[in-house]
């Protein structure tokens, strides 16, 4: 029988997680199917256990259901623990498995797609909200010499800060605390371009070799990819490569097969910019 998996978000007509799957699927040659499931804003929980019910193997979940899937799950991965969201489910008999491959489909990007080594580093990371946080465990996995947490609200990114802060040093504040610093990678974790609006960063903290890296994608740069340019950052990336290395990730997790991303990539990147 055909295993079946799908993703839960509220909305979900626009997730790409279907053709993704079914790329992988047949790369790796493996029978299964993957739908989108629309949950209702206060139906996640009865939505996941009729999917189960219906023979459900496994899952991913996207905004705004990953905190209500951390607490869902019966186990949970130490990354998932440590970003307090879970965006892939995996059901094993009565067991409800949670992992978050988010922060580790950020750094297979950056690491392996973009070439760009992590190890020794200075990483500012912008925004304390979820997405942000979803990262910060494996970031630090990969050795940086330091990481700084720059956010609008300063306590919020110092709470974050000093949640993560190890024998690598987390530090966080508003961005007038990263005035007169400089990076050598700049991720953006922060909702702010859905507003239309930029981010106030002050001039100077691109290094020079600077990667500009925006977990949101979209035609052409992004708001963020085209003000970190004009602020002399070298390299910039988005987030579609960190979308089909999460996925990647989760598959992995499902099915016990990596499955190649680079064709996956491209002809999204070639969708997106049609
Ligand atoms: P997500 O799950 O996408 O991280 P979130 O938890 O609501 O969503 O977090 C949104 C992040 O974007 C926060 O860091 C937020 O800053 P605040 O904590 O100060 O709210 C940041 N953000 C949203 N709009 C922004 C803006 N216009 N300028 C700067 N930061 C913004």
């Amino acid at each position: 029988m055909t295993d079946r998996y799908c993703v839960f978000g509220n909305p979900v007509a626009h997730s790409k997680s279907p053709t993704i799957h079914a790329r992988f699927a047949a790369i790796t040659q493996q029978d299964m199917d993957y739908e989108k499931r629309l949950a209702p804003l206060d139906g996640f929980t009865a939505s996941v256990h009729a999917f189960i019910a219906a023979g459900g193997r496994g899952a991913n979940v996207t905004v705004p259901f990953k905190e209500q899937a951390f607490r869902l799950c019966s186990r949970l991965s130490q990354r998932a623990e440590r970003a307090g969201a879970v965006n892939t489910l995996l059901f094993e008999g009565e067991e409800v498995l949670g992992d978050n491959t988010d922060g580790a489909g950020l750094v297979r990007d950056i690491t392996h797609n973009l070439s760009f080594d992590l190890t020794g580093r200075r990483i500012l990371l912008l925004g304390a909200g979820g997405a942000a946080r979803g990262t910060l465990e494996p970031l630090l996995a990969a050795q940086p010499a330091s990481l700084f947490v720059a956010n609008r609200s300063a306590d919020k990114a110092e709470a974050l800060a000093a949640f993560f802060n190890s024998v690598i040093t987390v530090n966080g504040g508003n961005f007038a605390k990263i005035a007169g610093k400089s990076f050598d990678l700049i991720i953006n974790a922060t909702s702010a371009s859905l507003a239309g609006q930029t981010l106030p960063l002050p001039p100077g903290i691109f290094a020079a070799g600077s990667l500009a890296y925006d977990m949101m994608y979209g035609k052409g740069d992004t708001p963020f990819m085209q003000q970190a340019r004009a602020q002399g950052a070298e390299r910039c990336a988005d987030g579609l490569g960190m979308l089909v290395e999460q996925a990647a990730e989760a598959f992995a997790l499902w099915r016990k097969v990596r499955p190649e991303t680079a064709a996956v990539l491209a002809d999204l990147r070639t969708q997106i910019n049609a």
